[in-house]
């Protein structure tokens, strides 16, 4: 079957991860898609960097125009980051008919209320669930898990440098700039990790989240933001000792005055579920009407955890241009051509 033609915009942490997951589980890819899917083009800003996958086969440039322009690519996916050349990029893709998948917060945050406007004029599609909380599925989950009920509120550690960070200074007693310069060599903090310990990251995510929860614009500006910049290592043991823990959160809730959306410190009991996540995971309580409490946990940042959900936006729109039904891929489409009913295990 004739392959889907992908191109990406930025081959670093993500872009990278992004590649080597699809290698390595193309044939599982394939079914769930309903057709190959491979990276052919990339932009990134030096050719002569040494990248974290394998580039044979993928065209790169220095020219992301030059990516986003070739017609013989259906979707791009944007993985540079912030909301300068990232905006003209993706507005172009737009104006060129082209899906895109993007796993810029900030982007999204900042300027999504323009560009799905542009989107929905073009007739294209916007997919951003690599965006919030890595490879937690929590956009699909409130958007489509959730949709019959009424949020009213949702609590969450959502920026994974900074809960690493408070978690190594809780458990191994190491200074805060230490743990951040690990972060940024383990690739988890953004390019300006001001947006991790200011809590800027975590307002970018709460916005998306509290968008989609409340069917409201994006308000970004309306976040009230503090970081985690001016915790100490005292306070950290003295929260201990009255048993909790400092979190870093971003909470949504139905207030009598309207939604209340804020990222800051808060000291959590140390039994609770939100307590004990630690290091880059990252974890959603959501609480609905209809279902009561929810709770999502996994991987906050990092390439492939981050990669399993920009490739999960990739799949969805492969096959939603194939027309596939939800039953086709994820019964009839993936398990009998795998494995066969002749291979079950009698347990
Ligand atoms: P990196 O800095 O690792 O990668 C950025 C990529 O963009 C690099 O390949 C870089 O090229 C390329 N690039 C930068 N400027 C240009 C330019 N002018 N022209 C062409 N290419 C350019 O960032 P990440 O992969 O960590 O992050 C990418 C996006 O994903 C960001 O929006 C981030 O917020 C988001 N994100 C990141 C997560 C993470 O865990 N890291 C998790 C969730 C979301 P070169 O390699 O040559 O420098
Ligand atoms: N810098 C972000 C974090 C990356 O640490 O959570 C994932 O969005």
């Amino acid at each position: 079957m004739k392959p889907v033609k992908i191109g990406l915009l930025g081959l670093g942490t993500v872009g990278g991860g992004t590649v080597n997951v699809l290698q390595r589980n193309s044939e599982e890819i394939a079914r769930r898609a309903g057709r190959p899917i491979e990276v052919v083009h990339a932009a990134v800003r030096s050719l002569g960097r040494e990248r974290i996958c394998d580039t044979q086969g993928i065209l790169l440039t220095e020219d992301p125009f030059e990516v986003v322009r070739n017609p013989e690519l259906d979707l791009v996916v944007e993985l540079i980051g912030g909301c300068g050349l990232a905006k003209e990029l993706v507005l172009e893709a737009i104006s060129l008919g082209k899906h895109v998948v993007t796993a810029n917060k900030a982007l999204i945050a900042e300027c999504g209320n323009e560009i799905f406007a542009a989107a929905e004029k073009k007739g294209v599609s916007i997919f951003y669930e690599a965006g919030v909380a890595g490879g937690i599925p929590i956009i699909k989950a409130l958007r489509e898990g959730l949709s019959a009920n009424r949020i009213e509120w949702l609590a969450g550690i959502i920026n994974g440098t900074g809960n690493f960070i408070l978690s190594e200074m809780r458990d191994k007693g190491r200074e805060f700039s230490d743990v951040l310069k690990e972060a940024q060599e383990l690739g988890y903090a953004e390019a300006d990790p001001t947006f991790d310990v200011e809590g800027i990251d975590a307002a970018h995510k709460l916005t998306i989240l509290a968008s989609i929860a409340y069917g409201i614009p994006l308000k970004f500006d309306k976040v009230y933001t503090e970081g985690i910049s001016k915790i100490t290592p005292q306070d950290v043991i003295y929260a201990g000792e009255l048993g909790y823990v400092i979190k870093h959160l971003g909470i949504a809730r139905r207030s009598q005055a309207g939604i209340e959306m804020r990222v800051h410190p808060t000291l959590v009991p140390a039994s609770n579920m939100l307590g004990k996540v630690d290091g880059v995971m990252n974890a959603v309580m959501v609480n609905g009407d209809a279902v009561g409490n929810t709770f999502y946990y996994g991987p906050g940042a990092g390439a492939e955890p981050t990669a399993s959900a920009v490739l999960a936006d990739v799949i969805d729109l492969v096959r939603s241009l194939e027309g596939l039904a939800a039953h086709r891929v994820a019964h009839t489409g993936f398990a009998a051509d795998q494995l066969g009913e002749d291979n079950l295990l009698s347990i």
